[in-house]
C-alpha cells in the first residue's frame, strides 16, 4: 500500500515537471508588431538591398514585361522560337484561358460575355492588328480595364506562346492575295475532252493553253 502511494506521488511530480510553457511563449514577433529593439520601432526587417528570392531574378526584362523601356516591343524573345510547337501550345493555352471571353476566333463573342460580362473588343480590327507583340504580353501580365491579369495562371513563356497564336489568328482572318502566293482565283482548267463521267477528262497540255495570262 505504501509503495502504491509512493508511485502516485512520483507520477504527479513527473506530470508537473512536464508542464512548461516554452512552446507557447516563443521569442518571436507577431506580424507587424512593434519592437523597441530597432531604431525604426518595426519588428519586421526589410530584406537587405539587392536581395533576390530564388527563381525571381528577372534580369531579362523584355521576356518578363514585353516592354523596351516603357513601350511594348514587337519581337518574340529568343527563349520562345516561333514554330509549329509554339503555336500548338499557344492555341491550347489560348483556348483554355482566353477563349471563354474572346472566343476561339478572337472576335470577343465568348461564352462569358454572352452571359453578361463586358464584351471584349475583336482582335480583328486595325488597331489590334497593328499592336506590337509586347502589347498582348503586357495585357496578359497586367490586365486591361475590366479584364483581369493572367500572370498568376500563365507563366511568361506560355504568355509569349499565346501572343504568337493571337498573331496567327489575326493573320488567319485577314489573309490577302499576297499571303496565298498566287493569283486568286486561279484560272479554271481547260480540257481537250471534258470526259463523260465514265471517262476521265483530258486536260489541254500546259504549253498550248490559251486562257487568260496567269497574274
Ligand atoms: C473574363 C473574360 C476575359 C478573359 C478570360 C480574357 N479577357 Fe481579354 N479582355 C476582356 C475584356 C472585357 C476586355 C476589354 C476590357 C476593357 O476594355 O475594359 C479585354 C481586352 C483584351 C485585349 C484588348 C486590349 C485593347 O487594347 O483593347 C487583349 C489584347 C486581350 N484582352 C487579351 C487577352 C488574352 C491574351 C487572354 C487570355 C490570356 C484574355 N484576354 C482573357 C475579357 C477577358
Amino acid at each position: 500500500m505504501a509503495s502504491l502511494r509512493r508511485f502516485t506521488w512520483l507520477g504527479l511530480v513527473l506530470i508537473l515537471v512536464g508542464c512548461r510553457q516554452d512552446m507557447h511563449d516563443q521569442p518571436r514577433m507577431k506580424t507587424y508588431a512593434m519592437s523597441d529593439f530597432y531604431a525604426d520601432l518595426r519588428s519586421a526587417r526589410p530584406p537587405v538591398e539587392g536581395t533576390v528570392a530564388r527563381g525571381q531574378l528577372h534580369e531579362d526584362t523584355y521576356f518578363y514585361t514585353g516592354k523596351i523601356g516603357v513601350n511594348p516591343g514587337d519581337y518574340m524573345p529568343s527563349q520562345v522560337p516561333v514554330n509549329a510547337e509554339t503555336l500548338a501550345r499557344g492555341r491550347e493555352r489560348f483556348n483554355i484561358y482566353c477563349a471563354p471571353c474572346h472566343s476561339r476566333l478572337g472576335d470577343g463573342n465568348g461564352m462569358v460575355p454572352q452571359r453578361g460580362y463586358k464584351h471584349p473588343p475583336t482582335y480583328h480590327q486595325d488597331r489590334l492588328r497593328k499592336a506590337p507583340l509586347g502589347y498582348f504580353f503586357d495585357v496578359m501580365t497586367n490586365g486591361f480595364g475590366a479584364m483581369p491579369d493572367y500572370a498568376a495562371q500563365i507563366p511568361p513563356d506560355d504568355r509569349w506562346r499565346i501572343v504568337a497564336y493571337i498573331r496567327a489568328l489575326q493573320l488567319s482572318q485577314n489573309a490577302g492575295q499576297a499571303d496565298a502566293g498566287q493569283a486568286v482565283p486561279s484560272n479554271s482548267p481547260e480540257f481537250e475532252e471534258p470526259g463523260s463521267g465514265a471517262t476521265p477528262p483530258i486536260p489541254v497540255p500546259p504549253s498550248s493553253q490559251t486562257g487568260e495570262e496567269q497574274k
